[in-house]
């Protein structure tokens, strides 16, 4: 019994050593960033978890401009793709690294109808509204609040969506916390209040590339998508309402799988995608953070996991790229060079009455969480 107690304090006592070891190591800077140009200061926050994992982020667009993460000898590189400097942020899209919203990903038409009352909104893709309109959640200054726990560092974003703003009904007040933790996780928490009743789809638009961004394409990634179906798109990129089983597709992303193995097959859906930009039906039950996807890539060992309390998931292999941008470091991004997985409710969600509700009312909290978790093999 004696001897018990003396290994129960020595563990204790070994635990408060550590934690209190890895409370030091841990870190957040703030610092400026840029100005907008109308004068309004955007600020840069930098995290640094207990094993030297770091990430940068900027409250404009509650971007992650950064996060390294170790490959199998210990090499840290920069998992996403962004800019080194806010003028291209400020541009159009692509999202890299934003929270967008209102409603992430499309609305047919920009068109819906709540409670008898059609609203319609920016259509700024072709005939459709993406990613909460021309202004979305990507293109605003959120106010910022650095915050910390035993096993991790972050920040508290918050920003309040006025009534009308991108024509969507209610103010919402919306809070994103991004944590480090000392796992080697971005674990992101959402939460939303409403006036009014309203629709609330926000996603993490980050885009990865685990051999380190700008260091190639990222076909040879091993995808694994824990999902049976996905919904079918007409040619705008809008759900058909179908669910498709991926079985003998190129979707079937059941078994891991390396990305490009089958995105030249011709393929209808494909095709209309130029390649993945799918909502894939989670087999998950909705609730705690259930597992969405893995990613393994061979050169690195990196392997990356995501969980997350959402039905769906967008696979975008980022198609757009062409070459056009070039991000931090100098590199160019290329066709493919990133991949997005953003979980999230159904594209159309809010004209597709069979789909899961999108719909946040009064007295009602919308609460999200979503983990990319990191490791080496
Ligand atoms: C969409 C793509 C779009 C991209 C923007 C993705 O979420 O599904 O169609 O082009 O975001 O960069």
């Amino acid at each position: 019994m004696v001897k018990s107690y003396a290994t129960l304090f020595s563990i204790t006592l070994l635990m408060l050593v550590s934690c209190g070891k890895e409370a030091s190591l841990m870190k957040i800077e703030r610092a400026p960033f840029a100005k907008l140009p109308d004068g309004r200061q955007v600020e840069q926050f930098t995290l640094v978890n207990a094993k030297g994992a770091r990430a940068t982020l900027i409250n404009y667009g509650a971007i992650v401009t950064s996060l390294y993460m170790p490959d199998r000898n210990g090499k840290y590189d920069d998992m996403v793709l962004g800019f080194d400097t806010i003028d291209n942020y400020l541009k159009e899209p692509p999202y890299f690294g934003a929270i967008v919203g209102r409603y992430g990903n499309r609305i047919a038409h920009g068109r819906f109808t709540l409670d008898g009352k059609t609203h319609q909104l920016a259509t700024n893709n072709g005939p459709n509204h993406l990613h909460g309109g021309p202004a979305g959640y990507d293109k605003v200054l959120w106010s910022a609040a650095p915050v910390q726990s035993d096993s991790a560092v972050g920040v508290k974003l918050s920003y309040l969506s006025r009534d009308g703003e991108e024509g969507y009904p209610g103010n919402l007040a919306l809070h994103v916390t991004y944590w480090l933790t000392n796992l080697n996780q971005l674990r992101i928490d959402y939460e939303a209040t409403t006036d009014q009743a309203t629709l609330v789809n926000p996603t993490h638009h980050g885009y990865f590339n685990l051999a380190g961004q700008g260091e190639g394409d990222i076909l040879g990634h091993e995808l694994m998508i824990a999902a049976d179906f996905f919904t079918a798109v007409d040619e705008t990129l809008i759900p058909t309402g179908e669910l498709q089983p991926v079985q003998g597709t190129p979707f079937d992303f059941t078994t891991a799988t390396a990305i490009g193995a089958r995105i030249q097959q011709s393929d209808q859906q494909l095709q209309y995608g130029g390649g993945y930009d799918h909502n894939w039906v989670l087999r998950k039950e909705s609730g705690a953070p259930g597992l969405a996807a893995t990613v393994y890539e061979a050169g690195s060992g990196r392997f990356m996991e995501v969980y997350t309390t959402e039905p769906g998931l967008q696979f975008y292999s980022g198609n757009f790229l062409d070459g056009t941008f070039v991000g931090k470091d100098g590199k160019r991004y290329n066709h493919r060079y990133g991949f997005c997985l953003e979980a999230q409710h159904y594209p159309d969600s809010p004209n597709k009455p069979d789909f899961p509700s999108v719909v946040l009312r009064p007295g009602e909290t919308y609460s999200q969480t979503t983990i990319y978790q990191f490791s080496a093999r």
